[in-house]
């Protein structure tokens, strides 16, 4: 039997990003949480992935979404990631969005945006497991800090980076 608390940390132990995931619901609600299950998928076709777990407030509208897009933050967007990661009504008060493929809202001044349409739906546990088709795509300079996460805390780049 794996322990939850000691699987969690374990997980931890995995460096990623941070992303922000938005969409917009059939009656014409804006979405968006945070997410760094994101991850590649295919080169050919263009897939990525991420998972969101059943008890969000998103889960229905993202489950039923034809399009979502997908923001990787930079380490100056924590105060961006914190607001996401809350259950609120006014995640997007505020903020300045342009319409994307399907409508849906796409956050500016990200390192890069994916604009997908939904691929598979697939049951992953106590999550959902999205596949986006990446359908376009735009990235700032590849020299911004990215925000990663870690251990359960938001960490940046650092000391030397070197080829693989
Ligand atoms: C750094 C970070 C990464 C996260 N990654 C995920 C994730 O990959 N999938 C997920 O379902 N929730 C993830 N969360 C939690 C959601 O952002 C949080 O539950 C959010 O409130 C969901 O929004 P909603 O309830 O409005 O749908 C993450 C939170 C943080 C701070």
């Amino acid at each position: 039997m794996i322990d939850a608390a000691e699987l969690r940390s374990a997980l931890g132990r995995f460096a990623t990003g941070v992303t922000i995931i938005t969409t917009r619901s059939t009656s014409g609600e804006a979405v968006g949480v945070t997410a760094s299950s994101f991850n590649a998928v295919s080169l050919d076709p263009p897939l990525i992935l991420w998972s969101l777990g059943r008890n969000a407030f998103s889960h229905p509208i993202f489950e039923a979404a034809s399009h979502f897009a997908v923001h990787v933050l930079g380490d100056d967007q924590r105060d961006l990631s914190n607001r996401f990661a809350r259950a609120s009504s006014a995640k997007f008060e505020g903020l300045a969005t342009r319409e994307g493929l399907g409508g849906v809202p796409l956050l500016g001044n990200c390192a890069a945006v994916f604009e997908c349409s939904t691929e598979h739906r697939y049951a992953g546990g106590d999550h959902l497991i999205l596949v986006g088709r990446v359908l376009r795509l735009d990235q700032g300079p590849a020299e911004r800090p990215p925000l990663l996460f870690h251990q359960g805390r938001y960490a940046a780049l650092a000391g030397e980076t070197s080829t693989v």
